[in-house]
């Protein structure tokens, strides 16, 4: 898949700095890199429009100092993960990296080799959702995790001790990698599917992982309350705080009840239980 890369640097920090970034992401642009004066968001070319893009940002123009647009045929895109993926230390016990950096003696030691797939732990919703997952026991649990990327969730949640993890993922080429990455973590216990909530075949999970984004939580939110049954857990990530009280109300109205919440960046996990 070919990327659009949209630069974007601000004449200061600030935090609405930030806040363009759920507009970017509201249009379609999955994931960021920061750098020092502001960052870049990267969407597939063939979803991105640049009028749409540009009208996103028009409201900000006096803060922003620069905009660039960059291609990345899928080429440059792989080398430039290459060079730019360092390690994740995602908590004392927990670290993600790729098979070229040298093998850590953490108990949870992920290796991604992650192509053009999200979830090398970069960003931010990889990393609340990982910490959150972390503080759960999840030895002999079933677990879903929705929109698994490279599949790096659910690894983590096999090592945890998960005894049956089902892993969904929509699009084809991201589906292969989770595959993939599965077998380079020796993992037995994933079971890697193409789709999206309508896959949901198992009737009832202990754990459900869900980052995707608001969107698509809000409008597959019945088929993950209808994989849980008293006492399960959701955890969801892929939107901005200011998002949470609607997919929180969204929960509520299927009888789930909330149990905490954690933001980075604005980026927040919510974490709510069946009752
Ligand atoms: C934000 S990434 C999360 C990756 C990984 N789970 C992590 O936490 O880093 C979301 C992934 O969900 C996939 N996706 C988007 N919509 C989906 C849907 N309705 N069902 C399943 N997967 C979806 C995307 O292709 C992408 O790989």
């Amino acid at each position: 898949m070919d990327y659009t890369e949209f630069k974007i640097s601000f004449k200061s920090k600030e935090p609405i700095n930030d806040v363009i970034k759920s507009e970017l992401n509201e249009i379609g642009f999955e994931s960021f890199v920061d750098y020092e004066s502001g960052y870049s968001a990267f969407i597939p070319s063939n979803l991105f429009s640049k009028i749409i893009t540009l009208k996103s940002i028009e409201n900000y123009k006096s803060i922003i100092d620069h905009t660039e647009i960059i291609d990345h045929p899928y080429q440059n895109w792989n080398k430039k993960w290459e060079s730019s993926f360092n390690p994740i230390e995602i908590s004392d016990n927990c670290i993600i990296r790729s098979s070229f950096h040298e093998k850590s003696n953490v108990q949870f030691d992920i290796v991604i080799n992650p192509e053009m797939s999200f979830g090398t732990g970069h960003h931010e919703t990889t990393q609340l959702m990982a910490k959150s997952l972390l503080s759960h026991e999840l030895n002999g649990k079933s677990l879903l995790d929705m929109g698994t990327g490279t599949g790096v969730l659910a690894i983590l949640a096999e090592f945890m001790g998960a005894n049956s993890v089902d892993a969904i993922e929509l699009d084809s080429k991201v589906y292969e990698n989770s595959i993939y990455n599965g077998k380079l973590n020796n993992c037995s216990k994933i079971n890697f599917i193409k789709g999206s909530g309508v896959s949901i075949k198992k009737n009832k999970y202990d754990y459900i992982l869900v980052n995707i984004n608001r969107n698509s939580i809000l409008e597959e939110f019945k088929f993950y309350a209808s994989a849980m049954e008293k006492n399960s857990i959701i955890i969801l990530s892929g939107f901005y705080k200011s998002d949470m009280s609607s997919i929180q109300e969204k929960g509520r109205g299927y009888g789930l009840k909330y149990l905490n919440s954690e933001s980075l960046n604005e980026w927040t996990t919510l974490t709510m239980k069946k009752i």
